[in-house]
């Protein structure tokens, strides 16, 4: 960790971002828009490369309304092969450059049925079915404790701005449970039933892990994910991850704002 916060650092003429996002598939425009200084993964030690379609890859340094935030412009996720604690690293590299609010955000199949594609959802709490924890493995008592308390990873005070910033900018959102799975498969219908019963929402392929790490290094954490498609629940329409990336698409401009009214008002 030391060697890697030593290179960003040298990359970033003194920063000190307080915030963190990590943009989700199709969600990766607001790093174009504002980037100061971009550092592709791949020239950052230790640091393991993006490989999916519609995920850049890059570190990308901004001063939006005068905060110094730091975004994640596509993540690495545990269905690509790597470990859970290989994608959750830069978390932990946030953490050692100073972030205190962490704003996680991905496309999500909608198990909730009042949700349609196009929402977007609050994550109020999550379900970790992903089959392993990005804390497994000797603890780094520099970061956080053995057993973390998990009572509250997505913060009230972070929720009640999230929807005021919403109600703001006339942009509709949902509330609810996150449910994560490993994938890259998605989901049959037998496994949406089961994940409603658990009292998931909306199911994914990423997020948990980040936002336990996150949590445990104690960080502030928001999550807020864009409903891409109907979980497949009905058995009846397919679905494919160019679907994804099209509502993603569509919703991404009132997504943006969001993410910048919140960004404003942070504190
Ligand atoms: N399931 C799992 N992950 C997803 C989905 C889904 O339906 N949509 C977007 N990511």
């Amino acid at each position: 960790m030391e060697e890697t916060v030593k290179f960003i650092k040298g990359k970033i003429c003194g920063r000190q971002p307080e915030i963190g996002v990590i943009l989700g598939s199709g969600l990766g425009e607001l790093a174009d828009e504002y980037c100061d200084i971009a550092i592709p993964y791949n020239d950052i030690p230790n640091f393991i490369k993006s490989t999916v379609k519609g995920h850049k890859g890059r570190l990308v340094f901004s001063d939006i309304a005068g905060k110094q935030v730091v975004m994640m412009q596509g993540r690495n996720h545990f269905y690509e092969g790597h470990t859970i604690q290989e994608i959750t690293y830069p978390v932990k590299i946030m953490k050692k450059l100073g972030v205190k609010f962490l704003i996680l955000t991905n496309a999500a199949g909608g198990i909730n049925e009042s949700f349609r594609p196009g929402d977007l959802m609050i994550i109020s709490d999550h379900i970790n079915c992903i089959g392993t924890n990005p804390l497994i493995g000797r603890n780094d008592d520099s970061l956080g404790e053995r057993f973390p308390d998990m009572t509250e990873v997505y913060k009230k005070d972070l929720i009640e701005l999230a929807e005021s910033c919403a109600k703001e900018l006339e942009i509709p959102v949902k509330k609810g449970v996150y449910l994560a799975n490993s994938g890259p498969s998605y989901e049959t219908p037998a496994e949406i039933r089961m994940a409603r019963i658990f009292g998931a929402d909306a199911v994914g392929m990423s997020t948990v892990p980040e936002a336990i790490v996150a949590n445990y290094c104690g960080m502030n954490v928001l999550g807020i994910s864009c409903i891409s498609n109907t979980a497949s629940s009905t058995g009846g329409a397919t679905l494919s991850h160019s679907e994804v990336i099209e509502t993603a698409d569509k919703v991404k401009k009132s997504f943006k704002n969001l993410i910048l009214k919140i960004i404003q008002k942070i504190n």
